[in-house]
């Protein structure tokens, strides 16, 4: 697949990255995953905002404007010739060697552009299995950090008992999936988790808000936990790989009749108009 190095496109698979990156080395770096749908990045303006957050927030001067990083993303896509297609970006702390304290060099900018599959047209109708597991992840969940060992390992132990996504509880609450937003629909209302430092604030999450405010349904940003959740009579998952996909099963147990919610799938329909 095409991908761009610190000015440079590239096929990314190439061996381009000495050993001495920080990003390799360190997990020290943030990142953005966007989907393009006919040849538009989706919610653009959203994923560089909160890639420029979460760079602040590590203290790394990504050395570029966010019309910088539009325009190169816009080249790959063009040379990639891939409408439909998955940019992943991150900037990590550079190129130096080994050592715990910042590096003065500039940050390296790394890109690589895939043709996307959407979830099976089986798994959405039926509603995915989900496995709730201990979130054991740091206290700033919502810095999008290169450092996923507790989502791999956790993503891995779902997928293990043939579940497609961990939903993550933390102090009796849930919060979210291993790389996801998880959402509960009860009587009506949608709740999910508040945007706090324990959780992504998810860009898919954000169209969630919007579509439910458009459509005149309830949403609170409200803790809840496992034994609501079990009571709900829906619930769904929302990233940018998954869109918004419906719940069905958590544990072994069925959410609601089982079937994936009338709510649920009305806001799929409208967020498929914004696509
Ligand atoms: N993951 N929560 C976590 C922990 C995530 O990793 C993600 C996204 C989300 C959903 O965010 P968004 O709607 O902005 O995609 C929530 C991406 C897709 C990834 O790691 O590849």
């Amino acid at each position: 697949a095409m991908g761009y190095l610190n000015g440079k496109f590239i096929n990314s698979s190439d061996p381009v990255l000495p050993i001495d990156e920080r990003g390799h080395q360190f997990g020290d770096g943030v990142y953005e995953f966007i989907r393009v749908y006919n040849g538009r990045p989706f919610m653009m303006d959203q994923h560089m905002e909160r890639l420029f957050k979460s760079a602040e927030a590590i203290r790394l001067n990504i050395g570029k404007t966010v019309e910088d990083i539009i325009a190169i993303v816009e080249d790959l896509i063009e040379r990639s010739g891939e409408a439909n297609c998955d940019v992943y970006m991150q900037a990590t702390r550079g190129i130096a060697p080994r050592d715990h304290l910042f590096p003065n060099v500039e940050a390296s900018i790394s890109m690589t552009v895939k043709p996307f599959k959407l979830i099976s047209d089986d798994i959405r109708k039926v509603g995915a299995t989900v496995k709730l597991l201990p979130d054991e992840r740091w206290q700033n969940c919502w810095i999008k950090s290169l450092n996923l060992l507790p989502n791999i390992l956790a993503k891995q132990a779902a997928f293990e008992v043939g579940a497609l996504e961990a939903v993550l509880v933390r102090d009796g609450f849930i919060t979210e999936g291993s790389s996801s937003n998880f959402f509960i629909v009860k009587n009506g209302e949608i709740l999910t988790a508040p945007a706090t430092n324990h959780i992504l604030h998810g860009i898919t999450r954000i169209a969630v808000k919007e579509i439910a405010m458009e459509l005149g349904i309830t949403l609170k940003e409200q803790a809840f936990t496992p034994d609501e959740l079990l009571a709900a009579d829906e619930a769904f998952l929302s990233s940018t790989g998954l869109e918004i996909l419906p719940v069905t099963e958590v544990d072994g147990q069925k959410i609601g009749n089982g079937c994936p919610g009338t709510v649920t799938v009305t806001l799929y329909e409208e967020f498929l108009k914004r696509i």
